[in-house]
């Protein structure tokens, strides 16, 4: 199987190539920085330009399916020109993938792609736990981004392409994600929860993350699938599992959501959305978690910093 990956560089990208080589996958991987075209040993690294256009026709040659994770990070200061960045980065990405099959035709011989998406695409609710099937009317700058990259993505089914899209949840690693900022405070038993704490945390292990990913690879699955954990758990209770795995104590108040709003606007939105998702739909497809509860979650994170 060769599989061609977008976004390859980044934090659940490097994980996967790493899994994928060690179960003999061939990985071909496109890039924005050409100073990174070599930098996953054993991956073959293409150059793509999403803003112009750009994109090495050669990476789809043998390639199976595409799995395209590409897009520019939302944990930075979202200015109005950031955000147009985090939309394009997904959409116009999205849609060069799609025109250059189209133009190569039957020169190519893919049969899936794997896009991320993000259970950001939910409307937050602090009671109502949501499933694949839940309509959504995006409202919020995050929902609206999250709709269109999976609206994008559906074009793919008019190649004849198998289309699947994983709305991720929060992703635990030790090589950053949430788990980054979050854990010096911690480590100094200075670690708090955001508004009342009472918002759902939808977090994945970074190798469930993978294991899924590769599952779907195997089976060809198709639709929308939440990549969240069985288990989702409060913030207040998120932040604890990570003082115990850190050894430390856990004992301020959350803090204020007015605070957050002054200092970072629309973006607290990011600490604040409460996402209560079910993992049901990917357990229905027998994949067995290796992490459904956050404490051994956040243990071995930790351990293995
Ligand atoms: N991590 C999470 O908790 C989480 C949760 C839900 C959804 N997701 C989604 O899953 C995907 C992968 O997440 P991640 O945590 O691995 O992200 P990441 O570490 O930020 O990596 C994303 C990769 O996208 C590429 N990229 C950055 N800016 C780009 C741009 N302007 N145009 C095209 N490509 C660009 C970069 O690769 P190059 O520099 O090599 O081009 C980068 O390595 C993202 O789309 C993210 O939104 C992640």
């Amino acid at each position: 199987m060769k599989i061609l990956i977008t976004g390859a560089t980044g934090l659940l990208g490097r994980s996967l190539v790493k899994t994928a080589l060690s179960k003999g996958i061939e990985i071909n991987f496109l890039t924005t920085k050409k100073s990174k075209i070599n930098c996953l040993n054993k991956a073959k690294g293409f150059y793509w330009n999403p803003s112009n256009g750009d994109l090495d026709t050669d990476c789809f040659l043998g390639v199976d399916i595409i799995i395209h994770l590409a897009g520019a990070s939302i944990s930075k200061l979202w200015t109005s020109s950031y955000k147009k960045l985090i939309f394009s980065s997904r959409v116009d990405s999205t849609r060069l993938l799609f025109s250059c099959l189209k133009q190569i035709g039957s020169r190519h011989k893919i049969k899936q792609i794997i896009s991320a998406s993000a259970v950001g695409i939910y409307p937050s609710d602090f009671e109502k736990k949501f499933s694949e099937t839940a309509k959504v009317y995006p409202s919020t700058f995050m929902e609206e981004v999250v709709n269109a990259w999976e609206n994008e993505v559906n074009s793919f089914d008019s190649i004849n392409i198998k289309v699947a899209k994983m709305r991720i949840g929060l992703v635990l690693s030790n090589y950053g994600g949430v788990l980054g900022p979050l854990k010096i405070p911690t480590a100094f038993g200075l670690g708090a929860a955001f508004g009342d704490g009472k918002q759902g945390q939808s977090w994945i292990h970074i190798s469930d993350v993978v294991g899924v990913f590769l599952k779907a690879c195997n089976e060809q699955w198709e639709g929308v699938f939440n990549l969240v954990a069985p288990n989702p758990v409060s913030q207040t209770d998120f932040i604890k599992a990570l003082a115990k795995a850190l050894n430390r104590p856990y004992f301020l108040p959350p803090i204020p959501k007015i605070l957050l709003k002054i200092l970072v606007g629309k973006m607290s939105s990011l600490v604040l959305d409460s996402h209560w998702v079910s993992a049901q739909k990917v357990i229905g497809k027998k994949y067995k978690f290796l992490y459904p509860e956050i404490n051994t979650a956040m243990k071995n994170i930790v351990d293995n910093s």
